[in-house]
């Protein structure tokens, strides 16, 4: 079964095309590193997959259904490239509107809000407006707001973004326990390192192609680190054919 399908989807923006002809899906429990120098078009297809953006042509799947049906999302944790906070919100407002929307309230909400604050270390701000909150302080309030309700799949766009280097450390800790309670994780981040650790799959974009894309181990030569494949793989999409 997979979380994910995309089927032959290209994308454009004017002439553009930020996606051309990617084929990519992804199994229920595993993990996906989504790679690509910037404008590689990764952003793009989460978007695509979250129903922000539409496909010019070709076929997008999210839980086996329309991105744009709303039921697709049930049970998705989305950390956005760029998140956009209500910044009037207090931390605690923000985390129980988001609660609501998967369905959680009560007591039993303001519990997980109590808990998710804690892990990502925002225990003593959930009383503050969000516009207040530093950078990577935001970015955690973004990871717990992606975090609430254990969902069973994860997209998280660059989700280290602006953390410190304890806070990367942590996330990985987050990521990890997300994993071994079974969720799905798909996340698009520059930082190869991470992704070696956490991440079974990889799929590297270029210029809105796939370039290449499977099993770690598959796509990583031996004796090869990861930054060593992307360096590899990118040049030879980019080194003119013969
Ligand atoms: N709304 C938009 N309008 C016009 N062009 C866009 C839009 N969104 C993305 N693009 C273009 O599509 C291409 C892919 O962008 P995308 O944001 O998907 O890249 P990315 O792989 O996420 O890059 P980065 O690593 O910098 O985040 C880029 O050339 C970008 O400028
Ligand atoms: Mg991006």
């Amino acid at each position: 079964m997979f979380v994910f399908e995309l089927d032959s989807v290209t994308k454009r923006y004017g002439r553009r095309a930020a996606l051309e002809g990617v084929s990519l899906s992804l199994p229920a429990g595993t993990a996906l590193g989504l790679l690509g120098p910037n404008g590689a078009g990764k952003t793009t297809l989460l978007r695509l997959l979250l129903g922000f953006a539409r496909a010019d042509s070709g076929r997008v799947e999210l839980q086996g259904r329309d991105p744009l049906d709303a039921a697709s999302r049930r049970g998705v944790g989305f950390l956005p490239e760029r998140l956009r906070l209500p910044g009037t919100l207090s931390l605690r407002r923000f985390l129980r509107l988001h609660g609501r929307l998967a369905d959680r309230s009560g007591p039993e909400l303001e519990r997980e809000i109590d808990a998710i604050a804690e892990l990502t270390g925002l225990r003593n701000r959930l009383g503050e407006r969000l516009d207040q909150l530093s950078k990577g302080l935001a970015q955690r309030a973004g990871f717990a707001q992606a975090l609430l309700g254990s969902p069973g799949l994860l997209i998280l766009d660059e989700p280290t973004t602006g953390l410190d280097p304890l806070g990367v450390r942590e996330a990985r800790t987050w990521l990890e326990a997300a994993r071994e309670r079974g969720a799905t994780l798909l996340v698009s981040s520059h930082i190869l390192s991470e992704v070696e650790r956490l991440c079974d799959h990889v799929a590297i974009l270029d210029q809105g192609r796939v370039a290449d894309s499977g099993p770690l181990e598959r796509v990583v030569r031996t004796g090869e680190s990861l930054e060593d494949a992307f360096v590899r793989i990118v040049q030879r999409e980019r080194a003119p054919s013969a």
